[in-house]
């Protein structure tokens, strides 16, 4: 059986910069595969890609097995795939369900469109109580529920988030992770995710892939990325931000 999205070995380039080089990843029904690799390592790139935002200047990417090439947008979206882009971009000035609606382009017939809502509504309430509230007055955590709800609108069978949890606090940074964990366990959604976070990302995902400069470093299951001595270097730096933090957290509590 062919896996539901197939990358196999795309480039992509801008003008003369080659962005990603001979790049495959799969990813399968109902799993989480994180995407992980330092700034410009081309995981954006990676997303508007599959979205057919930006296109392969060789390889192929394959959804069911067929190629998109040459596909809208809009025709990649009815074939299943769902994306929450960088920085959630929710239309601020319009409500929540307004929002929740653009979602919903590929759904047709009014009774199918109340109930998709209502699901929305069950799976994250918040989105339930302000309905009528403009989306640009919510909470970055709200705004990514937000974002969730919109995506899984058209029915997907893979999201592709791209950092979904960028510049939120901590501890909603844990609720966004566990609402993650519930689209894929509930509504069995295949998720592909970029996340800078690779401890976070790994510790809920089931597979990952590492990017950098452009070319696939490792792949592997997650909970052996997450022991790799290889990946704890790399990320040396934000393990040493959050040790502090995790220190400072520490002091605090016992005072
Ligand atoms: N439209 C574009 N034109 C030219 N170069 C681009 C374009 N989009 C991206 N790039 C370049 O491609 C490289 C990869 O960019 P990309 O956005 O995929 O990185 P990223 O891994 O998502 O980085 P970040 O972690 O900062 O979001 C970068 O060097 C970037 O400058
Ligand atoms: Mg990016």
């Amino acid at each position: 059986m062919s896996a539901l999205l197939e990358f196999d070995r795309v480039n992509v380039h801008y003008g003369h910069f080659h962005a990603l080089r001979d790049v495959s990843y799969t990813i399968d029904s109902g799993e989480i595969v994180c995407l992980l690799g330092g700034n410009a390592s081309g995981k954006s790139t990676t997303m508007k890609t599959i979205l057919g935002l930006v296109h392969p200047s060789s390889g192929e990417v394959r959804i069911d097995g067929e190629a998109t090439t040459g596909l809208s947008t809009a025709q990649i979206i009815r074939r299943g795939v769902a994306s929450v882009p960088e920085a959630r971009r929710v239309f601020p000035d319009m409500t929540i369900e307004e929002n929740l609606l653009v979602g919903a382009y590929t759904v047709r017939g009014r009774s199918v469109l109340r109930a998709d809502l209502e699901q929305q509504y069950e799976l994250f309430p918040r989105l339930a109580e302000r309905r009528r509230q403009l989306a640009g007055t919510m909470s970055g955590g709200e705004q990514q529920m937000l974002a969730f709800g919109r995506a899984l609108m058209s029915h997907p069978r893979l999201i592709c988030m791209d950092e979904p949890t960028m510049g939120l606090a901590p501890i909603v940074v844990d609720q966004v992770l566990e609402t993650i964990t519930r689209i894929n366990r509930e509504l069995g959604v295949a998720v592909f995710m970029v996340e800078q976070n690779a401890e976070l990302a790994l510790s809920i995902a089931h597979r990952g892939y590492v990017l950098a400069t452009g070319e696939v470093r490792l792949a592997g299951p997650a909970h052996e990325l997450l022991h790799d001595e290889r990946i704890r270097e790399a990320y040396l730096g934000q393990r040493d931000e959050a040790a502090v933090e995790a220190a400072i957290e520490g002091t605090e509590g016992q005072r």
